[in-house]
């Protein structure tokens, strides 16, 4: 245990595995722990898309704090407004409402709800290895949750799971009676696994026959991260609802549930709600995490990036890259906790994964060349 371990010990609960690394602070794509400069290319769990100590993100936060730094959604406010505009204008077409939460599972907590009450059905369909969450329904579909750590009695709808891109299942299982199916089409805590794109067409197919609906879980590949604005468009997909997370404040927590009108039409006053969703704060950064990655044309810096460290990174331990842009899965010939070991050891952080055999990049989109060829070189090293 670091000496920051211990004292988290004194009082808060046990329950994260933590990297044996003490962070001091931090800048660009930059960790700094004494006089060691990691490279980070996990971006705390996909979150810190403009890296940290961001200019525009600093000076935003000090202008919406000086300006305002809370109000309730029960005052409307031109910042919200202007986040939404912001989000809606990078959104897949047809996505023109929002709803801002605070978390992940916040995001789909809500999504859920409004597919079983709109469709008045009461079974969901995720996809095995999906992750959506922690709260009771965003648990409910997340694949092995029941299993191990869910801990409600119950799940609060019908739950099945369908097989990673087994096109016949997916078709035999969505139903008439199915409210809606979620899924990431990217699944990043299970490797950054992108989905066979037939599979998605052929799910989205389904739902449109069978008056399901269909939610794209983008609270780790939205934002920019796979090189699109959201992972929907790479895929060609018009989802009923998105929810999306972690990039879209840069640091400050918040999420985004997005829906079409005409399930927003079914939506009355007092349906959905919360107290900080939708903050000042929040928006006034989402709507700069947006416009720095316009400005500063990130998209395309993920896309050249993401192809040179797809081709230059099978080598040393790693075998096969999955995934796409900067959410990306390097699978290794040896277990993915021993190559995360030997690169923090030269000063690369990098993520694990559901699946022992592959570490996982998510890092800023602000990465430049030279930290991709850091860390191609090191694999080849660590052999
Ligand atoms: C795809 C996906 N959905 C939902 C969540 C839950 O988000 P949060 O931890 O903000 O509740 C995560 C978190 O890792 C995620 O990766």
């Amino acid at each position: 245990m670091n000496h920051a371990q211990q004292s988290e010990a004194r009082h808060l609960l046990q329950v994260y595995a933590q990297l044996p690394i003490e962070v001091d602070s931090a800048e660009g794509v930059y960790l700094h722990s004494g006089a060691r400069r990691i490279i980070d290319f996990y971006g705390g769990h996909a979150v810190a898309a403009l890296g940290y100590a961001h200019p525009d993100l600093l000076a935003a936060l000090r202008r919406q704090a000086q300006d305002m730094y809370f109000q309730s959604n029960a005052v409307a406010l031109e910042v919200r407004a202007q986040a939404a505009d912001a989000l809606v204008g990078i959104a897949p077409a047809g996505l023109s409402r929002v709803f801002f939460a605070n978390s992940g599972a916040e995001a789909n907590e809500n999504a859920l709800r409004i597919a079983c009450r709109t469709t008045g059905r009461a079974r969901i369909l995720a996809l095995e290895h999906g992750f959506h969450g922690r709260t009771a329904a965003s648990a409910a579909v997340t694949w092995g949750a029941a299993k191990s750590w869910y801990g409600f009695p119950r799940a609060p709808f019908d739950v099945d799971f369908i097989p990673r891109d087994d096109i016949a299942r997916a078709e035999a299982m969505i139903d008439g009676e199915t409210a809606a199916v979620i899924l990431e089409v990217v699944q990043g805590l299970a490797g950054a696994y992108d989905l066979d794109p037939a599979f998605v067409t052929a799910i989205a197919a389904a739902c449109r026959r069978h008056g399901a609906l269909l939610i794209v879980d983008e609270v780790q590949s939205g934002v920019g991260r796979t090189g699109a604005a959201f992972a929907a468009e790479l895929y060609g997909l018009q989802p009923d609802m998105l929810t999306t997370a972690k990039a879209l404040g840069g640091g400050f927590p918040c999420s985004a549930l997005l829906l079409t009108e005409e399930l927003a039409a079914r939506l009355k006053s007092g349906d959905l709600g919360t107290t900080f969703g939708g903050g000042p704060m929040a928006c006034a950064l989402v709507s700069t995490v947006i416009e720095v990655i316009r400005r500063d044309r990130l998209l395309e810096n993920v896309r050249t990036l993401s192809a040179e460290l797809q081709k230059a990174a099978v080598t040393g331990p790693v075998t096969a890259v999955q995934g796409r842009g900067f959410l990306l899965g390097l699978r290794c010939k040896r277990p993915a906790k021993d190559v995360q070991a030997a690169l923090l050891a030269r000063d690369i952080l990098v993520g694990t994964s559901s699946d022992p055999a592959v570490v996982r990049l998510l890092p800023p989109l602000t990465l430049e060349r030279q930290h991709v060829q850091t860390l191609c070189a090191a694999l080849a090293d660590i052999g």
